[in-house]
């Protein structure tokens, strides 16, 4: 062999081993180079894509289109991926999402429920708890009390998810003072300036110091009078602090219930009623209007709402008070075609309160009681 010969073979190899270290840089250069989370954390409802693993990609092309992930439940789920390289090859690439639920449920409560002495109250019936998982979520009570005694508990509200979130609030149930109850110990009748009496239906009545009660309740109407002096002071503070929960109730619900008329003394009920005699004549104002000593506004138990005339009545707040305002201890005082137990016209804006437990029984599911009915007793002027 020549020697020039042997510089041609040794430069044509040197050419392929360069070809060949050049070919290989190429490839190399070309290899897919992806950029991605293997594992990604997301919360439950979050909103999430496919691709939303993926930082960036270079020499070469996702395959797999966007779409959504659902992640309405808790878990792991495994998302694939096809990619293509620069020289068209297929691959596949893997991540996990974990959907977790670190949020607790949010309640919906009152943080102070009144009842009276031996009233069950159902804690929960105006509870409720939300949650980010949208399951339905149990409100528990937390704590020990008894409706039998009197006291302020304190008890907490628990509400846990399906992930183990669980969220406490706090509240005071308040049972009311035992009522002092008035008997009769007496053979004929009378103790001390009191007048014992038993109303025909055998409720046990008291006339003490001009004021009478029947099972408890003052009376005040045609028949049973209060003396000049009675006067309270205002609107006492179970029928103001029941009122103003059943305003705010009324109010959530999109009503707006206001305070028209509430405590009136003997004389500005004697202005009043005067006022009516003179424009409508004494037998129609006795239809509508208590003579001084007679209202039940001078028991400081009775208000009036919103319109104190007909246009009241068939209101959204007028029906939602009619069925309503039992719960909080109110009784609709001159219900419809009660005119003759009353002694009065119908007036769908007249509120007494008269406590849960006897407020229930005369809402007698929307069909109203009487006081003068259930007690047995009359409205009449003598
Ligand atoms: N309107 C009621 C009857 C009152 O005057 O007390
Ligand atoms: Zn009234």
């Amino acid at each position: 062999m020549g020697r020039k010969r042997v510089i041609i073979i040794i430069l044509g190899l040197l050419f392929l081993i360069l070809l060949g270290v050049l070919g290989f840089l190429f490839v190399k250069s070309k290899e897919l180079k992806i950029n991605y989370k293997k594992e990604i954390t997301v919360n439950v409802y979050d909103k999430l894509n496919n691709l939303e693993s993926i930082k960036s990609i270079k020499n070469g092309k996702i395959i797999t289109k966007r779409k959504n992930i659902n992640t309405s439940s808790v878990g792991v789920k495994k998302i694939n991926i096809k990619v293509k390289d620069f020289f068209n090859r297929e691959s596949i690439i893997s991540y996990k999402v974990n959907i977790v639920d670190k949020e607790s449920p949010v309640i919906r409560f009152k943080d102070h429920i009144v009842t009276d002495f031996g009233v069950k109250v159902d804690l929960l019936k105006d509870v409720s708890a939300s949650d980010n998982s949208k399951k339905d979520i149990k409100v528990e009570v937390s704590g020990k009390y008894d409706f039998n005694k009197s006291d302020k508990y304190n008890l907490e509200y628990v509400a846990k998810d399906y992930s183990g979130n669980e969220k406490r609030e706090k509240f005071i149930l308040e049972v009311k003072e035992k009522p002092v109850v008035v008997t009769n110990n007496n053979s004929n009748n009378t103790n001390s300036g009191n007048t014992n009496f038993t109303t025909s239906k055998g409720f046990s009545g008291v006339t003490r110091g001009g004021i009478t009660y029947i099972n408890g309740i003052m009376i005040a109407n045609k028949t049973y009078s209060l003396p000049y002096s009675y006067n309270p002071g205002g609107l006492t503070g179970d029928t103001v602090a029941a009122m103003n929960r059943m305003f705010s109730d009324a109010k959530a619900s999109g009503l707006n219930i206001y305070l028209a008329s509430g405590f009136r003394s003997y004389t500005s009920q004697k202005i009043i009623y005067n006022n009516y005699v003179n424009v409508d004549g004494q037998a129609n104002a006795d239809t509508y209007s208590a003579r001084p000593g007679h209202s039940e506004h001078q028991t400081g138990y009775a208000f009036d709402v919103n319109q104190i005339n007909n246009s009241f009545d068939n209101t959204n707040e007028a029906i939602w008070l009619a069925n309503n305002c039992y719960k909080y201890g109110f009784i609709l005082r001159y219900p419809k075609g009660k005119t003759n137990e009353t002694g009065y016209m119908y007036e769908s804006w007249h509120f007494r309160y008269v406590g849960v437990d006897l407020a229930s029984k005369l809402y007698n599911n929307g069909n109203w009681i009487t006081l003068e009915s259930y007690f047995g007793i009359t409205s009449k002027y003598n």
